[in-house]
């Protein structure tokens, strides 16, 4: 379903005509989106705008920008460290030193980055002024504003803790404020010894893939087995992914964006769906499987399946999902059942299954949740229960398969313009997309855009989380 405000405003004749009317209309930023598979050099000639700090995210920081193709401009008004200049060697993007004062004019940033690392306490927030106040008119639209520290948990004070929590509540504020310009913001929590990791999500979100997800925290630590070196290019190459409810919607995207990086896709839907499924399925050079999840024999099925037919598995997608509202007090019993059974029951049940011997080492599970989980909804108390389930079941079992390398975690959409959504009243369809940061709904891609990072190797450093992609969609003092 498209979204004719959001079309209309990138007209700039309607843009114009709205403001000097004094039009109580919104005119959400048409988001940039990537199209077509990754690349060696996604930030290639972007200027990305860092404030440096001699802590230990510098190099991995210095080293992934210079490899990704961006042309680093330090804000510093010491001499940055020596890494920059070896990075920028390395992949011939010299980085350009700034003093701290006005920004010149020429620069328009396609990201700010803010290493708080080496934040102490709460007077060291004030880096977080200095640096970003003057920068931010410089932020072009559709851009990316980040903050990298050490996780409140590993704080070595309680002062520490609090500077580093801080910074949740700071990219939550601002991604709603630069949400205008459909730009978004995130803080990067690193724990000791995953310095690397970071590269992977740091890719992410300076990449148009990212362009729904907003005011987020991303813990990357190194809890999950992972492989030295990391592919960029086709990093599904030789997987296999098992996707439920492939037939259409975020299924369906996700197929495709599995299959463009490589993967060979299971697409799982419900019989009497053949159409949909074999469609899907045939475009993306998959495979359709025919099963109702719910049914008793279902994670037998789905387990032999993949064993003859591929040896196994390493990617799963359980984005199979239904809505059965009501208000609690007028709900029949079997409603209630449905959801649960359907969002929750029978992802518990298919992975109690084929977790061992069909699931390979080194896999990536991904659970779609969803806002309602995590925020509510009126009419949804056995929609929100199960995806919030679902998020409280990828945290409970990470810790047992970090060691396989298999990697968990559950995706939350808010507002995403599929079938599910267009099922919403008119008016309140309209209300739950303005209601975002971004002041529009998501599109299946910008989901399955999530999912299929959380599929790649590169994504070693996130478990046991669970990561909003709604637009920054929340609301609240
Ligand atoms: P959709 O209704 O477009 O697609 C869901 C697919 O799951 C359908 O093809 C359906 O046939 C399949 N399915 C349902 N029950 C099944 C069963 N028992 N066995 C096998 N397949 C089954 O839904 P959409 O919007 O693409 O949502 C996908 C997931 O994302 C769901 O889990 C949903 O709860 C979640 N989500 C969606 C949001 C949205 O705004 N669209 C927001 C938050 C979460």
């Amino acid at each position: 379903m498209s979204d004719l405000l959001v079309d209309l405003s990138a007209n700039p004749w309607f843009k114009k005509t709205v403001k000097q009317l004094g039009l109580p209309l919104p005119t959400p930023q048409k988001l940039a989106r990537s199209s077509g598979a990754r690349v060696e050099r996604p930030l290639h000639d972007r200027a990305v705008v860092i404030r440096p700090t001699d802590g230990p995210m510098e190099a991995p920081l210095a080293f992934c920008l210079a490899e990704a193709g961006a042309n680093p401009h330090l804000v510093s008004k010491k001499t940055p460290s020596s890494v920059w200049g070896d990075a920028g060697d390395a992949f011939g993007r010299p980085a350009t030193v700034h003093q701290t004062g006005e920004p010149p004019e020429s620069i328009r940033a396609s990201a700010l980055i803010c290493d708080a690392t080496t934040m102490a306490g709460p007077a060291d927030l004030r880096a977080l002024y200095d640096f970003f106040n003057p920068w931010l008119p410089r932020l072009q639209r559709c851009s990316r504003a980040l903050v990298i520290a050490r996780p409140p948990r590993e704080a070595a004070t309680p002062a520490a803790a609090a500077a580093s929590a801080a910074l949740g509540g700071f990219v939550r504020s601002l991604g709603k404020e630069l949400g205008r310009k459909g730009a978004t913001a995130h803080v990067i929590y690193v724990s000791k010894g995953a310095e690397s990791r970071a590269a992977g999500v740091l890719r992410y979100l300076l990449s148009e893939r990212s362009a729904f997800v907003s005011g987020q925290p991303w813990h990357v630590d190194a809890q999950v087995r992972a492989p030295d070196a990391t592919q960029w290019v086709r990093p599904l190459e030789g997987k296999v992914a098992l996707v439920t409810g492939a037939a259409r919607g975020i299924g369906a995207a996700t197929a495709h964006t599995l299959a463009s990086e490589g993967a060979r896709v299971i697409c799982l839907d419900r019989p009497g769906d053949e159409d949909h499924t074999g469609r899907v399925a045939e475009a993306v050079d998959g495979v359709p499987l025919m099963v109702d999840i719910t049914d008793d024999d279902a994670p037998a099925r789905i387990g032999a399946f993949c064993t003859e037919h591929f040896g196994g598995v390493d990617i799963v997608v359980h984005n199979a999902g239904i809505t059965r509202d009501k208000t609690l007090a007028r709900m029949k019993s079997e409603w209630w059942d449905q959801a649960v059974d359907v969002n929750l029951g029978a992802v518990l049940r298919i992975n109690d299954t084929i977790m061992d011997g069909v699931v390979r080492d080194g896999g990536r599970i991904i659970c779609l949740s969803s806002v309602a989980g995590i925020a509510g909804n009126v009419g949804q108390t056995n929609y929100a229960a199960s995806k919030a389930g679902l998020v409280g079941y990828v945290n409970g079992i990470a810790g047992s398969l970090a060691d396989r390398g298999i990697a968990i975690n559950a995706v939350a959409p808010g507002f995403i313009e599929t079938r599910l959504t267009a099922a919403i009243p008119a008016v309140t369809r309209e209300a739950g997309r303005r209601l975002s940061a971004l002041g529009q709904g998501g599109l299946p891609i910008d989901i399955a855009e999530l999912i299929t990072f959380l599929a790649t190797p590169a994504s070693a450093g996130l478990t046991g989380q669970v990561f909003r992609a709604c637009g920054g969609m929340f609301i609240g003092a």
